[in-house]
């Protein structure tokens, strides 16, 4: 039961004679910031009687006398301006906590209304490593799939792999070109990914060489236009000095570009092996490109590596998704939409969607400047074209009521064209949302990269993170001691790689969950692995502290669960704890409301928050009674399952032990 769905479902009919959209205000219920206020707290009063010219306080005690909430709650009090708290009543509380701890959904009702989601996630361009910016991607995605799922509806985990795009004329080009056989024949994954490397590093070296010069040449015009404006302002003009601050930063901005863009110059030219392999290909860039326009045009030789390189690739992909334990139900690469793409042009052409404009086939689309772009000039199709292609296979395959992608904020616009596209082509009745988020940053606030500036393969970042884990289970274990004080760890091996591979994947993933998924957010290795704080290795120990205080007492779970003495709310910090429990539910509705798994780590972090100040004022082996004990034993083990099935929910594994 979400209670707080409840209560916001009876004030709307106390408020149905005060206003025209009573759920609008009842909305306004909300868990109480500070529980000196009760439980839940209702603001409704005061907009209201500020549309309606009438006093607040009055308003709310009228409302308070239509509201029928005696079953749930204590007599209403009505505060300050006009502020309505809540308190649930004790006996209620008490039984509902008892249903919670016998139900194993722990209070999480399935959905009335099921609906068919496809979920777009992770969707790496293969043939590249993975790297660090295809976290947030997978972790928000699979935890979105975990979430629906568990509410009922019925969700498809959809990878998108982009399996068909320009890098793989840049490996063609290399294979054909600079192949090294023998590392090829032990490590083809990692081959394939220098020679990515190298093609793009070459390719670009060209580009940025044509680039420089007019670089610099805009360089020193817009410094002598700033140095002259700056001589002639007027130091009292503000817009002047704000123009002119404007023009700095550019001008700053400019200046990092080209020493960027010199430091790319100078890596080729300081390596003679380098340097000669660019100077063998000037033309790399275009030489690349035609490699990926013969793999699309049906080339037998280049449709022949493509096969051999993708089975390769994929098993490079599934290894890391293993390991973070991520799945999909369906992986259909951008590679198996190809052959539709003509049919879908036609269609679109056929029904006055799309025209042609200067060669290329367009959709225009109102209040839009840029064109949709389905076919270019030179007759390829686009990553628009698939996608469309996409929604009309998973509406006919899948009769998907939403479609959720989980991509890259930068990424927006296409997205907004596509869905006008995919609407104006007939597919309105799909919700198509673009789950939109940030950049994981680095300490200089810029996108997070290694020490020598290149991107942070994600293989290498769940290594350390789990070497950093490791240090803290070995630790920890080290320390331990048996009732004479000596030391006594508990923790074979292997035992310990297991738990620090939990401790370590789960840190990553949690610390990209907490956030906001729009923000950008600062990578921290210290923040994510501490063992206070918002973190994940703070709720595993609390579940493990749980599973230690049944393992102390020689307790079994199960039959605490199944013992007839029932919870009973003793203190203050015991009903504390109950209310944290039985808002599960609210925080799991929260989550799909506008797909934000935040909301379920802010839960999960005040839950183990509120068992901690539990365990450290309330005895539980040593209560004073035996019914006491059982009690909060019973509480115990529902907290246990609770931040266990929660952080299940987010991707991440649990241990009894730490
Ligand atoms: N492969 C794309 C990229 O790395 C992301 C694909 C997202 N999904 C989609 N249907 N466009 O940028």
């Amino acid at each position: 039961m979400n209670i707080l769905r409840e209560l916001r479902s009876r004030f709307k009919t106390a408020l149905q004679e005060f206003a025209d959209d009573p759920a609008s205000f009842a909305n306004l219920v909300r868990p109480s910031q500070d529980a000196k206020f009760g439980d839940f707290q209702a603001n409704c009063a005061m907009p209201l009687a500020k549309k309606t010219k009438t006093n607040p306080r009055e308003l709310a005690a009228q409302i308070v006398e239509r509201l029928d909430v005696a079953d749930l709650c204590e007599e209403p009090d009505i505060a300050g301006p006009g502020f309505i708290n809540l308190r649930l009543k004790n006996d209620w509380l008490q039984q509902h906590v008892n249903r919670l701890a016998g139900d194993e959904r722990l209070g999480v009702a399935p959905t009335v209304a099921p609906r068919t989601f496809v979920v777009d996630f992770s969707a790496p361009n293969v043939a590249k490593p993975m790297h660090v910016g295809h976290l947030r991607s997978s972790v928000i995605g699979d935890s979105l799939c975990r979430v629906l799922s568990f509410l009922g509806h019925k969700v498809i985990g959809d990878n998108h792999i982009g399996d068909w795009g320009t890098q793989f004329g840049m490996i063609i080009f290399g294979f054909k070109n600079f192949l090294d056989e023998t590392a090829y024949a032990s490590d083809p994954v990692g081959e394939l990914a220098r020679l990515y490397r190298l093609v793009s590093q070459l390719s670009d070296y060209h580009a940025t060489k044509a680039r420089l010069p007019t670089m610099r040449e805009t360089l020193g015009e817009n410094q002598q236009a700033v140095e002259s404006t700056e001589a002639a302002a007027d130091p009292a003009d503000k817009k002047a000095r704000k123009a002119l601050g404007k023009a700095r930063s550019e001008l700053g901005e400019l200046k990092q570009a080209i020493g960027e863009s010199e430091k790319k110059i100078e890596a080729v030219d300081n390596d003679s092996a380098l340097k000669a392999l660019a100077e063998s290909c000037p033309d790399i860039a275009d030489r690349a490109r035609q490699e990926t326009a013969k793999l699309h045009a049906g080339d037998e030789e280049n449709n022949r590596l493509w096969n051999d390189f993708i089975p390769q690739c994929l098993a490079a992909l599934q290894s890391m998704y293993d390991r973070l334990d991520i799945h999909f139900d369906e992986s259909l690469g951008e590679s198996y939409y190809n052959p539709l793409l003509a049919d879908v042009v036609a269609d679109l052409k056929q029904k006055g969607i799309a025209t042609e404009s200067e060669g290329a086939v367009c959709v225009f689309l109102e209040g839009n400047a840029a064109p949709f772009i389905v076919q270019k000039t030179d007759g390829a199709f686009t990553y628009a074209t698939t996608d469309l292609a996409t929604i009309k296979h998973r509406v006919e395959k899948f009769q998907a009521d939403v479609i959720l992608y989980v991509v890259d904020a930068r990424q927006g616009e296409h997205f907004k064209l596509l869905f006008s596209a995919a609407n104006k082509w007939g597919y309105s009745d799909t919700e198509l949302r673009h789950v939109s988020f940030g950049t994981i940053l680095g300490n200089d606030r810029r996108p997070f990269k290694t020490r020598s500036g290149d991107t942070v393969g994600l293989e290498s970042l769940i290594d350390e993170a789990v070497v950093r884990a490791r240090a803290i289970v070995d630790e920890n274990d080290q320390t331990k001691k048996d009732a004479d004080g000596n030391p006594a760890p508990e923790r074979a091996e292997d035992e310990r790689a297991a738990v620090a591979e939990i401790v370590g994947v789960g840190g990553i993933k949690y610390a990209d969950l907490r956030h906001n998924r729009e923000s950008d957010y600062v990578f921290s290795w210290d923040k994510m692995l501490a063992n206070t704080g918002d973190t994940a290795t703070y709720m595993q120990y609390a579940y493990a502290r749980v599973c230690g205080i049944f393992r102390r007492g020689n307790v079994d779970r199960e039959t605490v669960r199944s013992s007839p003495v029932a919870i009973e709310l003793a203190s203050d910090t015991e009903r504390a704890l109950a209310v944290q429990l039985s808002r599960f539910s609210e925080a799991i509705d929260s989550v799909v409301f506008d797909y934000r798994p935040n909301i379920l780590t802010d839960y999960l972090f005040a839950t183990a928050n509120s068992f901690s100040t539990f365990f450290a004022e309330c005895p539980v082996l040593k209560a004073e009674t035996d019914e006491l004990r059982t009690s909060r034993l019973k509480l115990c083990d529902l907290t246990a399952r609770v931040l266990a099935q929660g952080l299940q929910l987010l991707g991440i594994q649990t241990t009894e032990r730490m």
